[in-house]
């Protein structure tokens, strides 16, 4: 389904009366957003500091400098929740010592009518709430809550419609998200995100190509298309088409897209991919859960052991090289000794880049919240150290055959971990550290590996020929 409005001027005009308020008060308010969970969550975080900045909002560094705080949350596990409202509860000081301050949620947990309501009552100092399908109806909730002073707390009112032209402040300029498609029809019964963020609603193709043709323009290098299933995107052409699309615009950028769900990777799919060598990153992020087909069916997974394996063939067998990426959940209800030694087997047997491994959390209104679980949390945490133990040995075996190679590298800036050194990206998705300068920053530099760590490879930069 093509479902795209453009609610530019609408919004514009929002926007612009609450810089007009802003610009009144003579100084410049910072606006600090704060995001957790996955890239499409990234990519709205965009939105939401592009908005905000319109809005006459500077980002500040810190959350004391600000007058309107954006926290955009994550629902998948609960984990994830307990931190958000964490945080969310420090902003109750904040608010002590600036009563000008705005805070507003937003993001999937927002989408949980009895989370909205733990924040009305149990949180007076959120100004409001705003659900992921609302995102663009910041200037206006913004509005109301400064000229009304009152709290506001969207839930369930949206049309599903793609909303195009919002701002965005991208976080790199020579990396980009391009959300493609939105929502999740699968139901996978573990799975809150086909609740909180809707069925799925694809963007026309025109538009996205366009964007992703301005990106180019712009300098960026590394776009990578976003969806909750982003294979299943589907408008006015597939997944398939609109990437052999993309692959044709001139530039030198390469493609990336996340996350695919095994039961859309399609041949045609493969041969564009391996027909744009150049342009398409080598990888791909296959989520497994489980390699047992019991488990399989009780998630609604839609495809079996055997079947996955297959695709993995198919896709190993057009690129040779691709680097695989996977999920999987330890604990599902149910999940005997054999069932998770079966995932173990079809990690083996792939031999993954990565594997990014989760203990299983019940969330209310899944299918699965009501299964019987019998498993005890000492079973539960031992399987999963198994798992990581299994998952950082195929990691190094991956990172090791890097060694003593020469690797192209999108380099990101001063690495998180250590400030004497720069950190990027291969094509493959490695992360890279090695010493560069600051003139690096956003290039594709030549880095020869002299030794890898399960999740890191270190290298030095090739001198380029002046
Ligand atoms: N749409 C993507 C990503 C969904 S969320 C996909 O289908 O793969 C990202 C990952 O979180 C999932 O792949 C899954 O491994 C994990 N996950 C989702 N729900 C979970 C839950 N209730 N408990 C533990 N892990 C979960
Ligand atoms: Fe969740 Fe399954 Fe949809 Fe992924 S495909 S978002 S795991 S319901
Ligand atoms: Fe979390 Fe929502 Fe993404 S639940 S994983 S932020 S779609």
């Amino acid at each position: 389904m093509e479902n795209g409005k453009n609610v530019g001027r609408d919004v514009a005009d929002m926007m612009e009366r609450v810089r007009a308020r802003n610009r009144a008060t003579g100084r410049t308010p910072g606006v600090y957003v704060i995001t957790f969970g996955c890239q499409q969550n990234e990519a709205d975080g965009e939105k939401l500091r592009g908005m905000a900045e319109q809005m006459g909002y500077s980002p500040v560094e810190r959350p004391e400098e600000a007058d309107l705080i954006l926290l955009n949350t994550c629902a998948v596990r609960e984990h994830a929740e307990l931190r958000a409202l964490s945080i969310i509860g420090t902003c109750k000081h904040l608010r002590e010592k600036n009563p000008g301050l705005i805070v507003g949620v937003c993001g999937c947990m927002t989408a949980r009518g009895s989370r909205v309501e733990q924040l009305r009552r149990g949180y007076p100092y959120v100004s409001f709430t705003l659900e992921p399908s609302a995102l663009h109806r910041l200037p206006e909730v913004l509005l109301s809550v400064m000229e009304q002073h009152k709290r506001r707390f969207l839930l369930g009112e949206e049309a599903e419609e793609i909303p195009e032209g919002l701002p965005v402040r991208r976080t790199h300029r020579h990396r980009a998200y391009v959300s493609i498609m939105y929502g999740c029809n699968n139901f996978c019964t573990y799975c809150i995100v086909p609740y909180v963020r809707g069925r799925e609603r694809s963007r026309g193709s025109a538009a996205i190509v366009d964007e992703v043709r301005a990106l180019v323009a712009d300098g960026c290098k590394d776009i990578t298309l976003l969806g909750q299933n982003v294979n299943s995107y589907r408008s006015d052409c597939d997944f398939a088409e609109l990437m052999d699309r993309i692959c044709r615009l001139p530039g030198d950028f390469l493609l990336r897209f996340m996350t695919s769900h095994p039961k859309d990777v399609s041949d045609r799919l493969i041969a564009v991919m391996a027909a744009h060598p150049e342009r398409v990153a080598p990888h791909f992020h296959l989520p497994l859960q489980s390699g047992s087909d019991r488990i399989l069916s009780a998630m609604n997974r839609k495809y079996t052991a055997k079947g996955y394996l297959g695709t993995v063939e198919r896709l190993r067998r057009a690129m040779p090289d691709i680097a695989l990426t996977t999920d999987v959940i330890v604990g599902f209800p149910g999940e005997s000794e054999a069932d998770f030694a079966a995932t173990c087997d079809v990690l083996r047997r792939v031999g993954y880049d990565m594997v990014y491994s989760f203990l299983y959390s019940p969330r209310e209104g899944t299918p699965a919240a009501n299964m019987e679980n019998p498993l005890t949390e000492a079973e539960r945490s031992a399987r999963f150290s198994r798992l990581l133990a299994c998952a950082n040995e195929m990691a190094a075996a991956s990172n090791r055959k890097y060694e003593g190679c020469a690797v192209r590298v999108l380099v990101d800036g001063v690495s998180k971990n250590d400030s004497r050194l720069y950190s990027g990206r291969t094509a493959a998705g490695k992360l890279v550290h090695f010493a560069a300068a600051p003139s690096d920053v956003g290039e594709f530099r030549t880095v020869r590996i002299l030794r890898a760590d399960s999740y890191v490879l270190h290298g030095e930069l090739v001198q380029q020929k002046p």
